[in-house]
């Protein structure tokens, strides 16, 4: 259901970055979506307005106990027009979030009209170089000030988008070098591994600093029982290429449903690719890695798109896969991938949505 956007102007519209430095999520543009919730009213207030800080109470449950979670995507220009890719997966897996922090659901249909029109305003800020993207940032946060332990009656959703390169910077395909770690885990089954809930980065960063300081970029993370069975890295999906076979680790409740990873696994099995969605120990990957059998690694994710591992470090040992170099079934994959979200290629899945002309 459409709902009235409002808007309010800005006095100044902002000076663009230089298109051949934008980094990944470091600018942002004029203007950004609003909408509030509050118990007796509901979700209403839907406007654009121009980007800037907000006001909130210290006290803000958000704050204080963690219900904020958010999303990610992005809007591609292709032949002047600006398109979205699958951004109805997006709102329904931000739904599944706030369902799971007991925080209101929003209604699909209304947040995507109100992004077009967000996005429809700042389409001059869509870059079109390669690599990059206009990245968008849906999230939302309790926004009651007080302190006791319960659901915040009041919450407030904001879109930002920021005009971006590659995540990891520089070439999109520079293989990344991944710790797998053994100490600290993620999440386990029961917990909020599934949702895009912002605690779970926040519980990221201390293996993921120890990693960076031993020179690798991300963490590989193992499931939070038995420290066994792969899961996912700190900021993407994984997939593992065994005897030319493509496999990745099974949803259970712990790992991120990724957008990528489902588009990925789609796009494969139509390349003709046997795809198998299992339990993955680590020791299979080592042993399968010895064999000479473990060709290919890549990470897949909005933000990092599919990013090639070149390095895994396990239990003191580094793994180098592929001569430390992107593999083939990567390069095809990711060729496929950004052809159709950039529009470049056919899109017969229909994945593309392009944002109307409004005025
Ligand atoms: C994304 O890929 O959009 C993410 O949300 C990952 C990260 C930047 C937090």
């Amino acid at each position: 259901m459409a709902e009235n956007v409002k808007f309010v102007e800005r006095e100044q519209l902002k000076e663009k970055p230089d298109p051949s430095d934008l980094g990944f999520g470091q600018y942002f543009t004029d203007y950004m979506l609003s909408y509030e919730y509050d118990s007796e009213q509901g979700w209403h207030d839907l406007k654009i307005v121009p980007y800037g800080p907000i006001e909130m109470s210290p006290a803000s449950q958000g704050i204080h106990y963690g219900q904020s979670v958010f999303e990610g995507l992005k809007a591609y220009k292709h032949n002047g027009e600006v398109v979205l890719f699958r951004p109805d997966q997006n709102f329904k897996r931000i739904n599944d979030s706030l369902e799971r922090l007991e925080m209101p659901k929003i209604d699909e249909d209304v947040l995507l009209d109100g992004l077009k029109q967000l996005i429809d305003k700042e389409r001059d800020w869509v870059p079109e170089g390669e690599g990059q993207s206009l990245y968008i940032r849906p999230f939302v946060f309790a926004t009651e000030g007080v302190l006791g332990v319960r659901a915040s009656n009041t919450y407030q959703l904001l879109i930002i988008l920021s005009p971006s390169g590659s995540y990891y910077g520089g070439d999109s395909l520079k293989p990344t070098k991944i710790y797998v770690e053994d100490e600290y885990v993620r999440a386990v089954r029961g917990g909020v591994g599934y949702a895009k809930v912002a605690g779970n980065y926040a519980a990221s960063l201390l293996a993921q600093t120890n990693a960076n300081q031993l020179g690798y970029d991300q963490v590989l993370w193992l499931d939070g029982v038995e420290r066994k069975y792969v899961e996912e890295v700190g900021s993407m999906n994984i997939f593992f290429v065994e005897n030319g076979k493509l496999v990745t680790p099974k949803l259970n409740g712990s790992i991120l449903p990724g957008i990528t990873r489902k588009s990925i696994i789609a796009l494969a099995k139509e390349l003709g690719y046997e795809v198998e969605e299992r339990r993955i120990s680590i020791d299979e990957l080592v042993e399968a890695h010895q064999r000479g059998e473990l060709t290919e690694v890549f990470g897949s994710g909005t933000a990092a798109v599919i990013s090639p591992v070149g390095v895994l470090r396990y239990n003191g040992e580094d793994y180098v896969i592929n001569n430390n170099e992107t593999g083939e079934i990567t390069q095809e994959l990711y060729d496929k991938y950004i052809g159709i979200q950039s529009g470049e290629l056919d899109d017969p899945q229909g994945w593309r949505v392009v944002v109307p002309h409004y005025e």
